[in-house]
């Protein structure tokens, strides 16, 4: 049986350092770090995650703030928004929570915020610092930042040698972590939906990193023996079994059948999920301290 990598613990262990971090922070230059976040529109699933990440700011003692936007928010008003946080310079990170409303145009916004507060790593400036290799000076996108993590909990920091599959290729996750794990030295490859033989691809995987948004996708006879496997997946489905009408949340990988191939893996929940919120807290920690020299 696998191992079951308990993200839980380890973004635990980053939120002790972070609250640390910030403490001192604050000792060394009277000023908390300051985060943001910004969410437009009443998707359920997107305030609970926003909820989860104001209060986990405030646990690391940052001044935390949140921006709930009505779902009719016109274009000039969320960007005159990014702007005067831009300005404010009690703020140190800056999130716009995706994805918004379809009148609304995400890439314009998320390209308005100022690089050195884009917590989220999705400005053009911080994508094009990991795609050069440049992991010192930007910020990382916190998904991938903390599913590297992971990875490196398992096998150490140099992947030499080892095989690492990433199934999807958003900006948001999947482009972010194939550049992670090369900059380990994993030899990559992307697949995504228009893939062909995508069993065969992850057969061949030592790292196998799941993005797709597809319930329980990845199958026990697709994994080869001994593997990592990082589900990113969160993934609502029914759940008669807990009575009418009730759902529960599952990863893009068939957990109880791959944990008898791999050699670890991640639940769902409590494997990457609580990374990325701590990353994100970490992420503005590392803003805050540069920004305050
Ligand atoms: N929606 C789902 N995940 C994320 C994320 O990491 N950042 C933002 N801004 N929105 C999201």
């Amino acid at each position: 049986m696998a191992t079951v990598i308990d993200g839980k613990l380890a973004a635990e262990k980053v939120i002790a350092t972070v609250t640390q971090a910030s403490a001192a922070l604050e000792g060394q230059k009277g000023v908390r770090p300051g985060l943001a976040v910004v969410i437009v529109g009443d998707d359920a699933a997107s305030h609970t995650y926003v909820a989860a990440k104001s209060r986990m700011a405030k646990q690391c003692g940052f001044n935390s703030i949140q921006h709930s936007l009505p779902g009719d928010t016109t274009q000039e008003a969320l960007e005159a928004l990014v702007a005067e946080l831009n300005a404010d310079p009690a703020i140190h990170g800056i999130l716009v929570q995706l994805p918004l409303p379809k009148n609304l145009d995400s890439e314009g916004v998320t390209q308005l915020v100022a690089p050195e507060k884009d917590v989220d790593g999705l400005h053009v400036v911080n994508a094009g610092k990991i795609a050069t290799g440049d992991f010192e000076t930007g910020l990382v996108s916190c998904t991938p930042a903390g599913s590297m993590l992971l990875v490196k909990q398992a096998l150490g920091d140099d992947l030499s040698g080892l095989n690492a599959v990433v199934i999807g290729r958003s900006n948001l996750f999947g482009k972010p972590m194939a550049l992670l794990l090369l900059a380990a030295n994993a030899t990559v490859t992307m697949a995504h939906s228009r893939s062909k033989d995508l069993a065969s691809i992850c057969k061949n995987a030592d790292i196998l990193v799941a993005a797709v948004g597809r319930s329980e996708m990845v199958k026990a006879d697709w994994v080869k023996p001994g593997a990592t496997i990082i589900d990113v997946g969160i993934n609502r489905i029914p759940a008669p079994e807990k009575g009418v009408g009730k759902t529960r949340l599952v990863g893009d990988v068939a957990f109880s059948e791959c944990e008898k191939v791999a050699g670890s893996i991640t639940p769902v929940p409590g494997g990457v999920g609580p990374m990325t919120i701590a990353m994100l807290m970490a992420n503005t920690v590392v803003a805050a301290s540069r920004a305050l020299g």
